[in-house]
């Protein structure tokens, strides 16, 4: 943004600075201005510590900032990820099930459908329903999806989220991580005859992917008594790069292509999503693009004041510039969206952790906050205290669904009226005075000194988004409003949301001390700490 927009905003976070949440929320027709609609999803934002000028000054600033053009650039395909001079359509990947003019190109368009009829064969020849044509092993009950980041955080969340929409043929299990436990126990629980390994990655060289697919393949092969071919058929990869996991072994008709103008995180709607068709079968799979596209349409036609990522990002546009807050807190209130802070994690923070624009100049304001959380109600009893009276202000988005997928009312309504209690307290808060009339007992002083220990500030912003139900269609839209979000967050802060420099430097140095650490071979290019570290570790082993 430019200077002079962070003074606007600055003016009018001043003018708001006297004005608590309590007298916001009970101005006239507050929460039917702030509450807005797509579809299967409903955001109230009039827990911000927003008014309508202030929303008025970002809406302004955002038309500066011709957000919608460069929406418009993103799904017709242009070169938008200017750093890697590569298209951004994952929007493609979904515009089968959209109800506007595909701006997408042809070309992309006929290898995306042409991938989600490869993936409906494989998911028809794992569920017993055909051959497809697929040269796969068969009597499978359980995948293991190997990846990482982009190529796991989504799938496992809509895997997880969507346990009421499975089919029920196949047990799912996600193994990221390089972290040997987790292999072992997999490895110890399933039955390699009847398990299938998806190799998930982009880039097909990721160390942990690799080393974990070599580790599976192995296992599969003796698991196999040493027949290769045989145990090859429990082997599957979606990557971009067909070569690699050519190269791996995997022959071209096990691989499903993935490609350069999808990003990791931005992936799930790709083959990457495999082992949620898996799980949902290709008719809750395709429900799931449909609600992701649903709320492209939205997106793609809202005014900003009606248009729900654009006023998500505003509000956090505000909080981050306006108001301060280093971190933002996601609360969702289902056990099932117990995933939902890790992927936002990912999502947000590996596109807008930036600080430079794609000219390479300094960005003028804050980018990302922190993006935490955990579900809600556990979360009450283990952080909420520090957002109810700790230092400093962290705004809160909890996530509700109105519908449960159970008939134990009472759990349900236990489980919203905590949502909702939250949201008031962090906004109204308790005063001092109201705390010294429920004190007691004691003196004047011990009332005094415990009122100020029971005081709440307050005036701390939250968003609520409600779910009519948790459905393939609406985590589709859910996961889509933040795509979109942060798509405008770029826009605004001037900085390209679709690479990941800042991944790369970690990678090489963990190339240059992997030799140190297992065979002790010279390190002297590392610096002093981590070869004293390598050291006390190799002491030990
Ligand atoms: O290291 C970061 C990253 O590149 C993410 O952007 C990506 O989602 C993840 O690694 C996995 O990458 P791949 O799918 O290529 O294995």
């Amino acid at each position: 943004m430019l200077e002079a927009q962070l003074a606007r905003l600055a003016a009018d976070a001043a003018r708001l600075r006297t004005r608590h949440l309590r007298e916001l929320i009970a101005e006239p027709g507050r929460s039917a201005r702030y509450t807005h609609r797509a579809g299967p999803l409903l955001i109230d934002f009039s827990r911000q510590r927003i008014d309508d000028a202030a929303l008025e000054t970002l809406g302004a600033i955002a038309e500066e900032s011709r957000w919608s053009d460069a929406r418009d650039a993103m799904f017709r395909g242009d070169a938008i990820n200017t750093s890697e001079k590569r298209p951004v359509l994952h929007t493609a990947l979904r515009a089968s099930e959209s109800r506007l003019p595909i701006l997408a190109p042809r070309n992309v368009l006929v290898e995306i459908a042409s991938t989600l009829e490869r993936m409906g064969a494989l998911v028809e020849a794992v569920h017993g329903s055909g051959d497809g044509g697929v040269d796969l092993a068969r009597g499978i009950t359980d995948v293991v999806n190997v990846g990482i980041g982009g190529s796991d955080l989504g799938p496992r969340l809509a895997v997880e989220a969507l346990r009421n929409a499975a089919t029920g043929h196949v047990r799912c299990h996600f193994l990221p991580n390089v972290d040997g436990h987790r292999t072992a126990d997999l490895m110890r629980a399933l039955d390699p005859k009847k398990t299938l390994v998806l190799l998930v990655s982009k880039s097909f060289t990721t160390q942990e992917t690799l080393l974990n697919g070599g580790v599976l393949r192995d296992w599969l092969a003796s698991g196999h008594d040493g027949d290769r071919n045989a145990a090859d058929k429990h082997l599957v990869a979606v990557s971009a790069n067909v070569e690699a996991a050519r190269a791996f072994g995997i022959p071209a008709g096990r691989v499903l292509p993935m490609w350069d103008f999808v990003g990791g995180r931005y992936s799930v709607w790709s083959a990457v999503g495999l082992v949620v068709a898996l799980a949902i079968g290709m008719p809750g799979f395709r429900a799931f693009l449909r609600g992701a596209a649903q709320m492209d349409d939205h997106f793609r036609t809202a005014p900003w004041r009606e248009n729900l990522p654009v006023l998500l990002a505003l509000t956090g546009v505000w909080n981050r510039n306006a108001l301060g807050p280093a971190s933002e807190c996601v609360v969702p209130y289902h056990d099932y969206l117990a995933e939902l802070p890790s992927f936002l994690q990912q999502l947000e923070m590996e596109s807008l952790g930036k600080q430079v624009t794609p000219e390479g100049t300094r960005v003028a304001q804050r980018t990302v906050p922190v993006i935490w959380g955990n579900v809600g109600t556990n979360a009450q009893h283990a952080f909420f205290q520090a957002l109810h009276q700790g230092t400093d202000v962290v705004p809160v988005e909890f996530v509700g669904v109105v519908k449960p997928a159970h008939g134990l009312r009472a759990n349900h309504d236990a489980l919203l009226a905590n949502m909702l209690a939250q949201g008031a307290a962090f906004a109204l808060g308790k005063t001092f005075d109201e705390a010294l009339a429920e004190a007691k007992d004691g003196s004047d002083a011990e009332r005094r000194a415990l009122a100020a220990q029971r005081t709440f500030p307050g005036n701390r912003p939250s968003t609520t988004i409600l779910l009519d139900a948790l459905t393939p269609e609406s985590l589709g839209a859910l996961l889509a409003l933040h795509e979109h979000k942060v798509f405008v967050q770029a826009v605004l802060w001037g900085v390209n949301a679709f690479d990941q420099w800042g991944v790369e430097l970690g990678k090489t140095l963990a190339k240059a001390i992997e030799p140190a650490l297992a065979d002790g071979a010279d390190g002297q290019r590392l610096d002093a700490s981590t070869r004293a570290l390598i050291e006390a570790i190799r002491s030990q082993t």
